[in-house]
């Protein structure tokens, strides 16, 4: 090994509002495997997380449940953190945000940015909550959309349209905690002035610190410019108070990855050679890597290398982005019943499964990752178990029986077990670039090959005559020298795995490079079972045991309680047949769908109406893919006056039925045919 690297791996703290889910678990296995690979390579790697201990979500939440927000985060962060342990996910320093070191962080932080004047204050309007006494946040307030006019729209964008607005554009907003009529006030805040960092910012993004997809978007954002970032909340909020101020709290955002700082802060405070400036100081030579999800790329990529830097800490080496995960194709959803908790996943399987199922999905790119349980059974049946484990049980029993353990003294294919080594360097070059996917295709190629030549050598025919043990004892060491190779390239993948192949082995923990020579003349342990196939009876009880925790607490993780059934007694008056008689709902089917570029949540329909063919742009494309939609029909409001949006005219609506999370397109029965009237 050249020079033994200094390196510390985060993966972004997790809200302490709830419990994890299986989508937590792309980015935290990423990180892992990457850094126990690194380990593995001689290097120093920590990784570090914690969860995320502020913000209104978990003092609602609190609020709902009848307990302090300081219970549940406690009793949330036990559980998240055990998730993580029995996923084999072996962080460092676990530490929630809400502790006493990052808040001496955040506070020096602060002062440091003010010094220097980076935060100004300005007094600004907001809607606020005279029931609750609060100031509310968007997500907090609802109402009717200014553009199309759906009811129950949250304060920032609408679900239905895809129009973008200030909460106080909304028509009869109300507060969905309470259901009373937002006031607007005055309140003086903290802002931190992002754009004293804009040409720092535009050179940083393009020094390679962040994937090139990633770095496309961020253009994006510096095109619209770099604004003020409100860094500042009112009581009451769950956070640190504003040095100074007794009514003012930072808002979680800041706070957040300080708490990486500070989980890290922790662990040198417990190990006596482990300096803390050493990795955080302005001048370190220590790499930092953040693993986040792209949804807080945003924070990452922009607020977060301006506020180390003009803090005079060191800005991160690299931050590796990854896609959302969806279940079956569709993204993760409570109604549809694919919505997975961690917890459930490990009453059911293994987590080895799924770290080598995720493994072999994972690469440098952005894109969403699924989880498709027909081919999660079939690769990790065919290829994990069928093809590496399988290298080992065909060949160990021939070790134990005939040789008491012991592996022939020579290596007999010197050539091969070579193949084996030098694949090695390219398996290293792609788990560096985090192109796990690509790793596991080498290393199954190699499984092959070294099935195929225990087929070629066939031990168990030679074991029947007694003049060629010899030959049985060389080829079954092969078997095990090449499999004991694979077990190394796996092992950041396979902790679990690995650590009883070591015992099997009878060898210390592997390294990287321990695969250059091979074991011989060495004893065996008694091999015991490793890794076992799927049972599809065991993913047809995970997904039962999911959608029984679904009933059991949807209503418990609504976030935000929606108290609205007071709102809407006042805000929708009965309307009667005349009124109803008004709308033209007619029945029409979509010949065309497709994305709309610039517009995250809008499809484009084309869609016949008896004769007549129309354009429909539908907020709904984060329920459908377009495929999924050509071909149904579907009903719509033909009547509703065309309207011009920044994509083209929209000449109608269609329905939906939807919770304010997920969607859900109304079709009719089988037969009816486009331009029936809806009556
Ligand atoms: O999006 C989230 O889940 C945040 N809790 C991530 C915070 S990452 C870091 F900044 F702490
Ligand atoms: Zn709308």
């Amino acid at each position: 090994m050249a020079t033994k690297r200094k390196i510390l791996a985060t993966f972004a703290l997790t809200y302490a509002n709830s419990t994890l889910h299986l989508g937590h678990l792309v980015g935290a296995l990423q990180g892992d495997m990457w850094s126990r690979f690194q380990r593995m390579r001689g290097h120093d790697c920590f990784y570090i997380s914690g969860s995320d201990s502020h913000g209104t979500p978990i003092m609602i939440q609190a609020e709902k449940m009848g307990i302090t927000p300081k219970e549940l985060i406690t009793e949330n962060h036990a559980k998240q953190r055990q998730d993580f342990i029995d996923f084999l996910v072996d962080f460092d320093s676990y530490q929630p945000t809400h502790s006493s070191d990052n808040q001496t962080l955040v506070e020096e932080i602060f002062k440091r940015h003010v010094k220097q004047n980076n935060i100004v204050q300005h007094t600004i309007k907001q809607f606020f909550d005279p029931v609750k006494n609060m100031f509310l946040p968007d997500r907090y307030i609802k109402g009717e959309c200014p553009n199309c006019h759906a009811k129950d729209q949250y304060g920032d964008n609408c679900e239905v349209c895809g129009t973008t607005y200030l909460p106080t554009d909304l028509i009869n907003p109300y507060s969905a905690l309470s259901g009373a009529k937002p006031v607007e006030k005055e309140s003086l805040h903290y802002f931190f002035k992002l754009q004293n960092f804009a040409d720092f910012l535009t050179q940083w993004t393009r020094q390679g610190h962040i994937q090139e997809t990633v770095s496309n978007k961020l253009d994006e954002w510096f095109k619209d410019g770099l604004r003020e970032w409100d860094i500042s909340r009112d009581k009451p909020y769950f956070g640190f108070q504003i040095p100074g101020e007794t009514d003012k709290y930072f808002y979680v955002w800041l706070d957040a990855p300080v708490g990486y700082m500070a989980s890290f802060k922790h662990l040198c405070n417990q190990r006596t050679n482990l300096n803390f400036d050493d990795y955080w100081n302005e001048d370190s030579t220590a790499e930092l890597y953040h693993f986040i999800g792209k949804d807080i790329i945003y924070f990452h990529a922009l607020f977060w290398p301006a506020i180390l830097h003009g803090a005079q800490y060191r800005t991160p080496s690299e931050i590796f982005v990854n896609g959302f995960l969806t279940i079956d194709g569709q993204k993760m959803s409570k109604s549809r019943g694919t919505f997975i908790k961690a917890r459930t996943y490990l009453d059911h399987l293994n987590p080895e499964y799924l770290r080598y199922y995720l493994a072999a999905k994972i690469s440098d790119n952005i894109e969403d990752l699924d989880i498709n349980f027909e081919d999660f059974t079939q690769r990790v049946n065919a290829d994990l178990v069928g093809k590496f484990i399988n290298i080992a049980s065909r060949t160990a029993s021939f070790i134990n029986k005939y040789f008491a353990g012991q592996l022939s003294a020579t290596c007999t294919e010197p050539a091969l077990y070579n193949e084996f080594v030098q694949m090695g360097n390219e398996i290293e070059n792609r788990i560096n670039q985090m192109q796990f996917s690509h790793a596991i295709r080498l290393i199954m190629q190699l499984a092959d090959r070294a099935n195929q030549y225990i087929d070629e050598k066939k031990p168990w025919t030679l074991a029947k005559d007694p003049t060629r043990l010899q030959e049985v004892q060389d080829v079954c060491s092969m078997g095990l020298n090449l499999f004991r190779v694979l077990m190394i390239y796996l092992k950041p993948i396979l902790p679990k795995t690995a650590k009883q192949v070591e015992e099997f082995l009878n060898v210390p923990e592997l390294s990287w490079n321990d695969r250059e020579k091979p074991l011989l003349n060495h004893t065996l342990r008694e091999f015991q079972p490793l890794i076992t196939r799927i049972d599809p009876k065991q993913i047809e009880a995970l997904k039962m045991s999911a959608k029984e925790d679904i009933e059991k607490t949807i209503t418990a993780i609504e976030t935000p309680a929606v108290a609205t059934t007071t709102n809407q007694a006042e805000t929708s008056a009965h309307i009667n047949i005349d009124d109803f008689g008004k709308i033209d709902l007619r029945i029409a089917k979509i010949l065309e769908a497709d994305s709309v570029e610039g517009a995250d949540k809008l499809l484009r329909l084309k869609v016949a109406l008896g004769e007549e063919t129309r354009q429909i742009f539908a907020g709904i494309k984060s329920a459908y893919k377009p495929e999924e939609l050509v071909g149904r029909h579907v009903v719509i409001v033909a009547n509703l006056a065309p309207r011009k949006m920044r994509f083209g005219v929209s000449e109608g609506m269609v329905l939906c039925a939807g919770d304010g999370k997920d969607l859900f397109v109304i079709c009719p029965d089988p037969g009816a045919e486009s331009g029936m009237k809806v009556k």
